[in-house]
């Protein structure tokens, strides 16, 4: 933890900068983290945490609130519903923009705090083995995380999720293109002798168009101590947990998705920096 107990020293370098933080989408980690990481950079938050408690909520288009948001702040944090959102809100302002999340789409931040918790675990991310486990389906932080790792050398990534939460087509075709090896099971089971790491997700109830649809597969994988026992493996989790990870876990040496959490804050505190410092507005 000697990153996290340096990022906890005052420093100066954002001193004076501003970060909007609209999240249109609920959030804990990513919001609190991105906050934590611009306080400590001496830097301060504005923002909303839902679309309820912004001018949205009385009809004014996302393109005006990021306006707005332009003129008050140094760079934007987005969280939003919709795929595409952060995307569309970079191409209008001139601030950096960094995208927590858009719907089903993707998580960036959320995958350079993953990688770092790989390396900082496994000590490299080449060569891994990695079972990505749950929703892949509508879970961004596997699409964005499954990019990032085709640019590492050898990796092998394990698919475990039942059929209607398969991988999307376009992810598998990025994979496709990098040569990056990976194979697609619905069975926990075929894959843990395997692989360095099991990355667990939740299933992502609220995308689903019908709630029925979610209750039939609702609790489909459960990992618990048991299972793990004599194995060469960590466990890493973007939470929110529901049941996917038994608490049984939490007290063994596979729990690595607290400490995953932790490494948020320097790794944003590092993005922050980097987009914020560097930029000459
Ligand atoms: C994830 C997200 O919002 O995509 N959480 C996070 O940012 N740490 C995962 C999830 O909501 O299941």
């Amino acid at each position: 933890m000697e990153d996290i107990a340096q990022s906890r020293e005052i420093s100066v370098e954002l001193k004076g900068k501003i970060l909007g933080l609209m999240f249109f989408e609920p959030s804990t980690r990513t919001r609190i983290s991105f906050e934590t990481a611009m306080k400590r950079l001496n830097g301060r938050c504005i923002g909303f945490t839902s679309s309820g408690s912004s001018s949205v909520s009385k009809g004014e288009s996302i393109a005006d609130t990021a306006k707005m948001f332009e003129g008050y702040s140094d760079a934007l944090v987005i969280r939003h519903e919709l795929e595409g959102v952060s995307k569309f809100i970079s191409d209008i302002v001139d601030v950096p923009v960094i995208n927590a999340g858009d719907g089903a789409g993707q998580h960036p931040t959320q995958t350079l705090l993953d990688l770092y918790t790989i390396k900082n675990e496994i000590g490299s991310i080449d060569n891994l083995k990695i079972a990505l486990i749950g929703d892949l389906k509508f879970g961004r932080t596997v699409h964005s995380l499954s990019n990032a790792l085709s640019l590492f050398n050898n990796v092998k990534i394990y698919m475990v999720s039942p059929p209607e939460l398969k991988m999307p087509q376009e992810i598998l075709h990025d994979l496709n293109m990098t040569n990056v090896e990976y194979v697609e099971t619905d069975n926990i089971e075929d894959v843990i002798d395997d692989v360095d790491v099991l990355y667990v997700t939740r299933i992502q109830k609220e995308r689903f168009l019908d709630i029925n649809d979610y209750l039939k597969i609702k609790g489909a994988y459960i990992v618990n101590k048991k299972m793990l026992e004599g194995k060469d493996v960590i466990v890493m989790h973007p939470l929110p947990r529901i049941d996917e990870i038994d608490g049984d876990v939490d007290d063994t040496k596979y729990n690595k998705y607290f400490k995953q959490a932790a490494n948020a804050v320097p790794v944003r505190m590092a993005i922050l920096k980097t987009l914020i410092k560097n930029n000459p507005k």
